[in-house]
Formats: C-alpha cells, sequence, structure tokens
C-alpha cells in the first residue's frame, strides 16, 4: 500500500454510514461512520438521510459496482455477532487488525470494559486518530490503543507487546477487509504470531477473498476489480477455502465458520426484503485458536 491513508477504507465507512441513515430497516447502527468521512463521501452519506435519495445512491453504487456495498454491510453485521459472542465468553482484549474506520470500539455493548487495540497502516491510523479525537469523547475511548504497524514489513508481535497488548490473554481478532491487500508471507507470519500471542481459545475472525477470484475462475464484477486497482489497492492475496481447514490447523488454529458474505446476506439482509447481491466469493471466516 502506498504511504496515504486506504482509499478503500474510506469506501467501507461510506457503505456503513449508508446503511445507517437507513433508519428503520438497518441491520447495524454505526453513527460514527458518518464522522469518519470527509469532503464528498461526507455530503453523500448526510444527503443519504433523505429516504429517496438514500435510495438512489444505494442503487447508482450497486449498478457501478455490483457487489462490494452489500457485501460490506453484511460482513459488518456477522462480524459485530461473531465479536459480540466472543465478548460474552469471556474475551478479555480485542485487537482490529487493519482497523481502518472500524467503530466497534466504540460502539459495540459492553467493549469498553476490555482493552482494545487498533492496529493499522500508519498512514491510515494518523487519519483515523484525528478523526477520533474530533468525534469521540475521551471517556469513550480511554480503553483504546493505537498500534501503527506495516504487515508487509514489520514484526506485529514486537509492535503489539510493545503497546501493551496482553500476551497469552483470551482475545478476539478482527482482521477484516486486510488480507486480500497483503502477501502470502504477510498472512502466514501474522497468523503465526497470532496464534502465539493470544491465549488458547481465543477467537480469530477473518474476511479473505476466494483464490479462484484473483485466478479469474470466478467471476467478479470487472468494475470492482479495476476500482480497487486504480485505487492503488489491487488483491494480492487469496484461499483456496476448500484447503482453509488444513491451512490453518498448521498455525495451531481451528476452522469454526466459513461463510460467504452472499450467505451472510441471506442470513441479515433478504429477510428485510432487501434482495442483494453480495459476493460469494468472498469469505467472512471464524477460527479458534488452539
Ligand atoms: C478495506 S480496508 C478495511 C478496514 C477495516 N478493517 C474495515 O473493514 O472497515 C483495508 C485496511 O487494511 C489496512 N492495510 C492494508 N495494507 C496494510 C499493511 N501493509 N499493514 C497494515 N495495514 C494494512 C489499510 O490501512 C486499511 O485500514
Amino acid at each position: 500500500m502506498r504511504n496515504r491513508a486506504s482509499r478503500t477504507a474510506e469506501q467501507v465507512a461510506l457503505f456503513r454510514a449508508l446503511e445507517t441513515a437507513r433508519g428503520r430497516d438497518r441491520v447495524f447502527d454505526d453513527p460514527l461512520a458518518v464522522r469518519f468521512l470527509r469532503g464528498g463521501y461526507r455530503g453523500l452519506a448526510r444527503a443519504a438521510h433523505i429516504r429517496v435519495v438514500g435510495r438512489g445512491l444505494e442503487k447508482y453504487i450497486d449498478r457501478r459496482w455490483p457487489g462490494p456495498r452489500p457485501s460490506a454491510v453484511a460482513r459488518t453485521r456477522l462480524i459485530d455477532d461473531l465479536v459480540t459472542g466472543a465478548l460474552a465468553h469471556g474475551a478479555r482484549q480485542v485487537l482490529l487488525l487493519g482497523a481502518g474506520y472500524d467503530s466497534r470500539a466504540y460502539r459495540l455493548p459492553g467493549i469498553e470494559r476490555v482493552a482494545v487495540f487498533e492496529a493499522d497502516h500508519p498512514a491510515t491510523q494518523a487519519v483515523k486518530r484525528r478523526l477520533v479525537r474530533g468525534a469521540v469523547r475521551p471517556e469513550r475511548r480511554r480503553h483504546v490503543h493505537y498500534v501503527p504497524v506495516d504487515l508487509l514489513t514489520e514484526d506485529l508481535g514486537a509492535v503489539l507487546l510493545g503497546a501493551g497488548f496482553g500476551a497469552l490473554e483470551p482475545t478476539v481478532v478482527v482482521w477484516e477487509g486486510v488480507t486480500n491487500y497483503l502477501t502470502e508471507a504477510a498472512v502466514d507470519g501474522t497468523l503465526r504470531r497470532l496464534a502465539s500471542l493470544t491465549a488458547t481459545g481465543s477467537r480469530l475472525i477473518f474476511t479473505y477473498v476466494d483464490r479462484r477470484a484473483l485466478r479469474g475462475e470466478i467471476p467478479v464484477a470487472e468494475s470492482w476489480h479495476r476500482a480497487v486497482r486504480r485505487q492503488g489497492e489491487p488483491w494480492t492475496f487469496g484461499f483456496d477455502p476448500a484447503a482453509l481447514p488444513g491451512y490453518l490447523a498448521e498455525r495451531d488454529m481451528r476452522l469454526a465458520l466459513d461463510l460467504s458474505t452472499r450467505d451472510a446476506a441471506d442470513r441479515y439482509l433478504q429477510p428485510l426484503g432487501r434482495a442483494e447481491n453480495a459476493a460469494s466469493f468472498y469469505r467472512v471466516a471464524e477460527a479458534e485458536i488452539q
């Protein structure tokens, strides 16, 4: 990634802000998402509170870039539920890895009772921190620790421990929308580090792109591919879903869940009568650390 704040992270925040603006039939409420947007994006998200404008914007986005918006919405809600479950089952710290404009540290009920580590590329994190300072009162962010790290070049273990991360604490790690921007070596190194740093029974929630989509064996709307490439954040890594359980087992992890964002949309959006176009090659997995 180039040395500037992630553009794709901002787009995910825009999708969350649009979902939040829906009001009654939204599948999550992320009031900070709009505060993380700048310029035109913030204007769009504000205008989306007018129902007809919000629906029109979603329609325009989905026609021009089929897939990413409903995929982001469905995965956000699924991961909210998984993190909430892990907290209820005794996780004592949360690591948001490649946090972007994720606001879970400030919005999930009860999360303020545990330590939250937001680790991200320094360029994105600098912008996020400035925006958080303007949007979240100090007492509502006292439990949050910011850890700048480039996963392609730095040792995650050393930087986390240096920031006060509790080694061998029951932890829930969220690695959402990130693996597809890394290298095979960086993903492998990060997984091994996470397995050695956290307590047995800790949870790792991560998203990945089905490798066959990167090879052109599963169709991806060309506009989606082109958009991320043009922004300097091309997809560089994917897993083969069939090989994932074995791959994780070699790294002391047991795959507990592996759902496509299409499946997640069927669970959360379909019951609201929202026929969505979420991607089947974009997946959310949860692993238990052994
Ligand atoms: C699509 S955004 C997802 C952000 C957030 N997790 C979410 O779902 O809203 C990708 C994130 O990966 C981070 N990222 C990409 N390459 C990275 C690297 N080499 N080291 C650390 N973070 C990286 C970006 O800074 C950005 O926050």
